[in-house]
């Protein structure tokens, strides 16, 4: 059993794909074990996605993740982190195989719908900023 933190990002809170996602994991068999909706201000999107500081898209990414209401979640199943990101797809929607939350949603590479962690050490380490223990259930 894993659990990795997924979200529905600013731009699929604002196409209603809130119910679209969560049923893509769930008919995949994986779990919803922690649920809620929060706006995150522009520090706490750049404490989330610290990992990318360096990176020159990483005030554009911020911006757009503080921008609106995200849905986050705790999702587990068996490889729960390979699971979710391979219903998510490439990070590109012009890259993302057909059938893939980003290849029917996304606009561009950044406007992507759906944020998946990428190992078990950042599924620790983004569950731990949306959830403490009380809140993960199942
Ligand atoms: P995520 O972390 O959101 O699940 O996405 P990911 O692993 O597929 O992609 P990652 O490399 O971790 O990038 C995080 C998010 O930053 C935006 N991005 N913009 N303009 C660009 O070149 C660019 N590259 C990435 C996307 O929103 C991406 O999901
Ligand atoms: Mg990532």
């Amino acid at each position: 059993m894993e659990r990795t933190l997924s979200i529905v990002k600013p731009d699929g809170v604002k196409k209603n794909l809130i119910g679209e996602v969560i049923r893509r994991f769930e008919n995949a068999g994986l779990r919803i074990v922690g649920l809620k909706m929060l706006k995150m201000t522009k520090e706490q999107a750049k404490g989330f996605y610290i990992v990318h500081k360096d990176k020159p898209f990483y005030e554009s990414l911020t911006d757009f993740m503080s921008e609106g209401p995200i849905v986050v979640m705790v999702v587990e199943g068996e490889n729960a982190i390979s699971k979710v990101r391979d219903i998510m797809g490439a990070t590109n929607p012009k890259e993302a195989a057909s059938g893939t939350i980003r290849a029917d949603y996304a606009t561009d590479i950044e406007r992507n719908i759906v944020h998946g962690s990428d190992s078990p050490e950042s599924a620790e380490y983004e569950i731990g900023y949306f959830f403490s223990s009380i809140e993960i259930v199942g």
